[in-house]
């Protein structure tokens, strides 16, 4: 089998946003406690958190990390994590019937962000909470001193302010599971008045407003365009979530499943369209996915805990998927997939980062490994930041109830500015045959293959586990670039990275 197409300079979708390549921690399960934070871990920096996950954090390149939740952020008082730890107080946190014991807040979350290398991207309660508490925690992490919250930020240590720039107005305040849901109307009206509240203070941040929190929701794509008409003159972003399953054990319907986040994108942007139109407005609004995972392998395990049969534990093992080698390839095509619609998805966040449905795992006291995961979004996030470029690409395809033509290769590119290179991400998902790739490189000069990484040839339900990263790339084979045209043997059911450089 074939795929013939051509890569040219001069196509560019989009300069990507690097915070496309985003994750998130949310006080759930062991993300924070025995995840980011261990201090008895004999890795433990001076602040109790795990240098080992930092390690990897850093691998990663994560450019920015969205925090406190989640669900969790909804029922969420952010004073309980400042001042002395010992007179913090324990909470029981309703969205996933734990204890909080908030040894870890803002500055504590900071100070690892920090270390890590990353952004913070934070939420505000519009749950339980609402616009006062949204603007005194603004006024806490961003204003310099003199005020009251900012002294007590200064009294807690932290002198200079954090000048986060991203907020999130609530969490998938459209879910019956939320602590405060609300209609559209409601959440529309609360997000506009915190969205003005919050630029009376500062009008550099950039907010994120709710979407829909799963195209499958009754409210969608309704909901987008109620409350868009109330906030889009004052926000940034609107936000969407959306998470992957194979619960049918179908390979071939699993990994076409990015025709659906196509839709979803297509259909937002639209919106997006039609209410600026409607507005008369000259700003533009993007598209924050602040959530994206596979994830459905722990859903029978967490049943104990979410259905209160485990009383409130503290930090209980929660969402702990372990990702096997199908997994590689789902997150490959929805990494390509915003890649291709970076025109209008500029924030990505994969959800989440640390033992929660997470591409790090930790074994409290013990090693820190990497899923099979954790590869597919390091190289997107280290090789993937430039122009996006727009392939043109003939490949046979495949047909599903929700799709029609399905190619077999899914392929996105990147020009990167600052080395010049041009990166392919490519999954092939024919079960059986390999697809020969011929693309006709147009202006870009000499080129020739400076990396190739594959992941191949594995179970589909093979994992990693502690000392045990078996599923990880290798070289691959083979790639060349003759005449002006990169040629590769793509293996059926594979992940692979090629890299071409001057
Ligand atoms: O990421 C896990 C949960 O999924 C988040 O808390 C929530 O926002 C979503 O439903």
């Amino acid at each position: 089998m074939r795929a013939v197409g051509t890569a040219h300079s001069g196509y560019v979708i989009s300069t990507i946003d690097p915070r496309l390549y985003g994750s998130f921690v949310e006080h759930l399960g062991r993300a924070v406690y025995t995840g980011i934070y261990e201090p008895d871990h004999p890795t433990a920096d001076e602040n109790g958190m795990r240098r080992d996950v930092i390690d990897l954090v850093r691998e990663a390149d994560v450019p920015i990390v969205r925090y406190p939740g989640g669900n969790f952020v909804s029922a969420y008082n952010w004073e309980d994590g400042i001042g002395p730890r010992e007179e913090r107080p324990v909470r029981l946190d309703l969205a996933w019937h734990s204890s909080e014991s908030n040894h870890v807040g803002i500055h504590e979350f900071a100070d690892w962000a920090e270390a890590a290398g990353t952004d913070m991207m934070l939420a505000v309660n519009l749950g339980s909470r609402g616009l006062d508490s949204a603007r005194a925690f603004l006024e806490y992490v961003n204003h310099p001193g003199g005020s009251y919250w900012s002294d007590l930020r200064r009294k807690n240590g932290r002198e200079e302010p954090w000048n986060v720039k991203m907020w999130c107005l609530g969490n998938e305040m459209d879910g019956p599971w939320q602590i405060g849901q609300k209609t559209a109307e409601e959440y529309g009206r609360i997000a506009f008045e915190t969205a003005k509240a919050m630029r009376a203070f500062d009008t550099s941040i950039e907010l994120v407003v709710c979407g829909s929190s799963s195209p499958k929701m009754p409210t969608y794509p309704a909901w987008e365009a109620t409350v868009l008409d109330y906030t889009y003159d004052s926000i940034d972003y609107i936000s969407l979530h959306m998470y992957f399953d194979n619960h049918a054990g179908n390979t071939a319907d699993y990994l076409a499943q990015n025709a659906r986040l196509d839709d979803y994108i297509a259909t937002i942007a639209g919106v997006i369209t039609y209410t600026k139109a409607k507005k008369r407005s000259k700003k533009d609004v993007y598209i924050s996915f602040d959530e994206w995972n596979v994830w459905y392998h722990s859903r029978e395990a967490d049943r104990k805990v979410l259905e209160g049969n485990d009383g409130w534990p503290h930090a209980p093992a929660l969402l702990e998927d372990i990702y096997n080698f199908e997994d590689v390839l789902q997150v490959g095509c929805i990494l390509n997939t915003f890649i291709r619609r970076s025109d209008v998805v500029k924030v990505g966040c994969l959800a989440q980062l640390v033992n929660v449905i997470a591409p790090i795992m930790t074994v409290p006291g013990g090693p820190a490994w990497r899923q099979t995961t954790f590869f597919p979004y390091a190289y997107a996030s280290k090789y993937g930041r430039g122009k996006a470029l727009n392939l043109s690409l003939d490949c046979p395809g495949y047909s599903t109830d929700f799709a029609a033509n399905v190619p077999y290769l899914d392929v996105s590119a990147v020009e990167t500015e600052a080395d010049g290179a041009l990166t392919f991400f490519i999954v092939n998902r024919h079960q059986s045959e390999a697809v020969d790739l011929d693309l006709a490189l147009e202006g870009f000069g000499e080129r020739k293959v400076i990396m190739d990484k594959v992941m191949e040839g594995h179970d589909l339900r093979a994992v990693n586990g502690p000392g045990a990263e078996t599923i990880a790339p290798r070289d691959g084979a083979g790639a060349s670039v003759v005449d002006g045209r990169l040629a590769a043997g793509i293996a059926p059911l594979s992940y692979r990275m090629i890299r071409l450089g001057a």
